[in-house]
């Protein structure tokens, strides 16, 4: 095996453990109540008002999707309110696709989950789904880009779409947490990985000790160019003011000299 490659193992291990190590603090808690409480009624979508926008421009009905880093399944399971069928959410955390399993069960839904790390998906697994989904906090998890891309590319009939909605890499030159947060703390061109010894959740509340994580920061030009090498063409990119990241970030909304901070990408497999 390679250096590379053997670096990439060991960074995704070590971000199985630590997402799996951090599962239990993001159950029994008021954001979980909510999802519970969401998914108990018909049409229940955690999407924001851009993701919605997007979504329902692609006319999504009757298609089939596929999310890679669904996480606790929330916005698979959200898929439906737009009308897509035969959803598939695949992340490697076990102890996450537990929490999509109730939430499931709530719904009602029909959607699937398989438990698989992307740089290894099983062979036989269904490769001809109309769109993919990737949204906030996926990228920075992938060590390689470019071999990240190929596979999602490989999820995807010819003609298939490719949507993602993500934080802006922008963002990642900023601290908020410092005493400085509007200066930048971090170099633009810096890939990390950067190193993590605390558990994983959205409101940084949790300062308790996990296994590490390998957290990678990717340029934009990183992120649109590894896609196009996957043989995906961009349709659509928009940059936006918002953040769709934890409440910490907030503090770069709404500035006069304003920073983008979350971009929406369409693409399409090329061969369609
Ligand atoms: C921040 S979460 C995604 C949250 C999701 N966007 C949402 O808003 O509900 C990132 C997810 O990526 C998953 N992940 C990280 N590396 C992965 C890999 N190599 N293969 C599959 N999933 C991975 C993690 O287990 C985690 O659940």
């Amino acid at each position: 095996m390679s250096e590379k490659s053997a670096e990439l193992e060991m960074a995704v291990a070590a971000n199985r453990a630590a997402w799996d190590a951090s599962a239990r603090l993001h159950h029994g808690n008021a954001l979980w109540q909510e999802l519970a409480e969401g998914f108990a009624k018909p049409g229940f979508s955690t999407f924001d008002a851009t993701m919605t926008r997007t979504l329902d421009g692609l006319e999504l009905q009757g298609l089939s999707g596929v999310q890679v880093g669904c996480n606790n399944g929330r916005e698979t399971l959200s898929l439906a309110a737009f009308g897509a069928e035969r959803c598939l959410g695949i992340d490697q955390s076990a102890e996450f696709l537990k929490q999509a399993a109730l939430l499931k069960d709530i719904a009602g839904a029909s959607c699937d989950f398989l438990c698989a790390d992307i740089y290894a998906l099983p062979d036989g697994i269904r490769r001809d789904f109309d769109f993919a989904v990737i949204t906030i906090g996926v990228l920075g998890w992938m060590p390689d880009l470019g071999r990240f891309f190929q596979a999602v590319a490989g999820l995807l009939r010819p003609g298939g779409r490719l949507v993602i909605y993500e934080t802006h890499p922008f963002l990642e030159m900023f601290e908020p947490e410092s005493e400085t947060p509007h200066l930048p703390a971090y170099s633009y061109f810096s890939t990390g990985p950067f190193v993590a010894e605390q558990a994983i959740t959205y409101d940084g509340s949790a300062k308790q000790a996990a296994p590490p994580s390998y957290w990678h920061s990717h340029t934009l030009s990183g992120i649109v160019m590894a896609l196009i090498r996957a043989g995906l063409q961009v349709s659509r990119f928009e940059e936006h003011a918002h953040s769709n990241r934890e409440t910490c970030f907030d503090v770069y909304e709404n500035q006069e000299a304003q920073l983008p901070m979350s971009f929406t990408l369409v693409a399409r497999r090329e061969d369609g």
